[in-house]
């Protein structure tokens, strides 16, 4: 399973690299406007410089002439940038003129199992299905998951899964257990990966009795065997 990070910030993006588990970015209007006045282009190429893994970078035009031409512009600022399309019918056009160009897309707000069989039929590289949004609405967004994996095991579909709007660990781990292809998460998401009480109580004591065995060798020296 590949991991994203989902943020447009830069320190969070160079933690989650530095812990050598990191395949790539995901990014959206709403993220870059968290990160207050930024050049979105210039940040898509930082982001770029930072990760070396696909990061994606979002439309904002709702036609195809305005889609092809953002999708252009952000293709040209760095080869693992990927465009993010929404999943509307001019989007579905958009997946597959941009297929046929050789530019990998990531096609985003993906809410059913038959809007990802589109996505598929277009082109598309990766879905995005919002997981936490569906399950905000009280719906089952690791549903959406599951069907999705068994349509496009059925038909061989090479588009890749990625699970996202993921809000806690268990998103990760029922994505995982689904066979989602990808995982996009918070930073602070990725880092809870790792939390368990036990890890913290068991290594403090660890640390504890190597302390106590130290103190008790330096008090009475270990006799060596000749
Ligand atoms: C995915 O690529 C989106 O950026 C993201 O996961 C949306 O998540 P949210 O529902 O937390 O905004």
């Amino acid at each position: 399973m590949k991991f994203f990070v989902d943020t447009a910030n830069l320190e969070d993006i160079r933690e989650a690299n530095d812990m050598g588990v990191l395949d790539g970015v995901t990014t959206n209007p709403s993220l870059v406007k968290a990160e207050g006045n930024v050049d979105f282009h210039e940040r898509v190429l930082e982001i770029c410089q930072t990760v070396d893994g696909d990061v994606s970078a979002e439309v904002t035009a709702t036609e195809f002439d305005g889609m092809m031409e953002e999708a252009h512009t952000l293709a040209q600022i760095h080869d693992n940038v990927v465009v993010k399309i929404p999943l509307i019918k001019d989007g579905i056009k958009a997946l597959r003129a941009l297929d046929e160009e050789g530019i990998k897309t990531n096609c985003t707000l993906c809410f059913s199992p038959t809007q990802a069989l589109l996505a598929a039929k277009a082109g598309g590289d990766y879905i995005s299905p919002f997981i936490g949004r569906i399950d905000d609405i009280s719906s089952d967004g690791m549903g959406l998951i599951e069907e999705i994996v068994q349509i496009y095991d059925n038909y061989g579909f090479e588009t890749e899964i990625l699970a996202a709007s993921i809000r806690h660990p268990t998103h990760v781990k029922r994505a995982a257990l689904a066979g989602a292809d990808v995982a996009t998460m918070p930073f602070s998401v990725l880092t809870n990966l790792l939390e368990h009480p036990l890890t913290d109580r068991g290594l403090e004591r660890f640390l504890a009795d190597w302390e106590d065995y130290k103190e008790a060798r330096d008090e009475a020296p270990a006799t060596t065997t000749a």
